[in-house]
């Protein structure tokens, strides 16, 4: 039986550079856009890749599957990695990215979207903060989540909101 395994969030949240370690380790791992060319599901390509997904959710593949459409391709499991939204929009701004794909993108985070549609679209999911970790520990957080032991990382402790409330009350406070 084939298992996908999902690896996911918001653009830039480190799905590639975990990828890379998994692939070192011998998992085997694609990314969306490598299985949508494998299989002719690109619709568009000149601005920005856009994949069928409901074709591409055809094809099982039995591995970790990385990108941010990942969790919408019917996994068996989806781990969705998580980041602060204020470094968050550090990183992406170091990208280059337009001020509103940057925020966008921030925002998306704050909003926990990703997550929801995660929820929405799989039987099991998973969420990583990575925001204090390095890539070779979420990595390993990975590894762990797949072999069954992520009871942890069940979604639910990530609230950016309330912390910026909290952090918004230190201010008023202060
Ligand atoms: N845990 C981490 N700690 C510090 N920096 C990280 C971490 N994870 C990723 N980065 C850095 O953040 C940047 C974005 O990472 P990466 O390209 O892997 O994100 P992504 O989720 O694949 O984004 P996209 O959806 O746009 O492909 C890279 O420069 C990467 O080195
Ligand atoms: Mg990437």
């Amino acid at each position: 039986m084939k298992r996908t395994i999902a690896l996911t969030g918001t653009p830039g949240t480190g799905k590639t550079a975990v990828a890379e370690v998994l692939k070192r380790k011998r998992y085997r791992v694609a990314s969306v856009v490598e299985l949508a060319r494998m299989h002719d599901c690109i619709l568009d390509e000149n601005d920005e890749v856009v994949v069928d997904v409901e074709k591409l959710s055809k094809f099982k593949f039995d591995g970790i599957v990385e990108g941010h459409l990942s969790h919408l391709l019917s996994p068996n499991l989806s781990i969705v990695l998580r980041c602060n939204p204020a470094i968050l929009k550090e990183r992406l701004s170091g990208r280059g990215w337009s001020e509103e794909k940057v925020m966008e993108n921030v925002e998306a985070e704050l909003l926990d979207i990703i997550l929801v549609e995660a929820l929405e679209n799989c039987e099991e999911v998973y969420e990583i903060d990575t925001t204090d970790l390095s890539v070779e520990k979420v990595a390993e957080i990975v590894e762990r989540i797949i072999s069954g032991q992520g009871e942890r990382y069940k979604p639910g402790k990530i609230d950016w909101l309330s912390e910026l409330e909290d952090r918004l009350e230190d201010v008023v406070r202060f």
